[in-house]
């Protein structure tokens, strides 16, 4: 690894991904995600924000090969991960959704599922602790936790594999406000403890201000704006980012 691909996490390059899609009757090719070229340095929380429908679950998911791009090239810490095994690449991208996804048995088991699965250790108390739940809970069936609760697991879970990245793909939309603003708290804490680089889908405005060092604006598959937070939320470049600010961004065919 040389001194630039040490320093960039994840680099897109002229992404694109074309998805069949039935329109009534006839069978059509959908851009789902146009040319997108950007470049995620380590330890920056990127706030991916747009419309509904304008590709970033698509994006994300890629980038752990949930779905594999039509054409371009996606590489971690300079690696193509076209070439990565599978699951080396998500013990290395670590993913959690929009809602808690819970695995049969206790929260213990369910924390240290990955760990488990390669047969090495997991200090499952340490990573609850990390999320900030009780150790005491560690016994108890999954699904006796709160919807939050949940989710805060999912998150340990995803530590627990001790991921280079972290993708989060709009993490507080299944829950209550309260519990919304304490997950978000949760990952400004972690990534300033652990140094994480995230990648963080949100179309909450408040949510990626909380916790963005980066912007990334999609808009119909393409990246339309794209920058330090600071900088776009003070002084939008485009159309679209203004219109994100007040707001308005989500308001038409959402
Ligand atoms: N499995 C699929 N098959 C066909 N089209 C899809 C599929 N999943 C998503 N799409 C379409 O791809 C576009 C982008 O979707 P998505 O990545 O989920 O956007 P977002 O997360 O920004 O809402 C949308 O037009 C959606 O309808
Ligand atoms: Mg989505």
């Amino acid at each position: 690894m040389d001194e630039v691909t040490d320093l960039l996490a994840i680099e897109l390059s002229h992404l694109n991904k074309v998805k069949p899609v039935l329109l009534g009757d006839t069978l059509t090719k959908l851009e789902v995600i146009h040319d997108l070229s950007l470049v995620i340095p380590k330890g920056e929380v990127l706030a991916l924000i747009g419309p509904s429908g304008s590709g970033k679950s698509t994006l994300l998911r890629m980038i752990n090969r949930m779905e594999e791009p039509t054409s371009g090239s996606i590489l971690l810490y300079g690696s193509d991960i076209q070439h990565m095994n599978v699951r080396k690449l998500r013990r290395r991208v670590g993913m959690v959704s929009q809602t808690p996804a819970l695995l049969p048995g206790t929260i213990e088991e369910n924390i240290s599922y990955g760990p488990k699965l390669r047969g090495e250790p997991c200090d499952a108390a340490h990573f609850l602790d990390l999320v900030g739940l009780e150790k005491s809970l560690l016994q108890r069936p999954a699904s006796a936790l709160s919807i939050g609760q949940q989710q805060r697991m999912s998150i340990a879970r995803a530590l627990a594999n001790n991921p280079e990245v972290l993708l989060l793909d709009e993490p507080t939309s299944a829950l209550d406000q309260t519990a919304a603003r304490n997950i978000i708290n949760l990952i400004c804490h972690l990534s300033h403890r652990l140094a994480l680089t995230v990648i963080m889908v949100t179309h909450v405005m408040e949510h990626a201000k909380a916790v963005a060092t980066r912007i990334a604006l999609l808009v119909h598959g393409s990246l339309i704006e794209e920058g330090e937070a600071v900088e776009f939320f003070s002084d939008p470049t485009t159309e679209a980012g203004r219109k994100f600010l007040r707001g308005e961004l989500f308001e038409s065919g959402d």
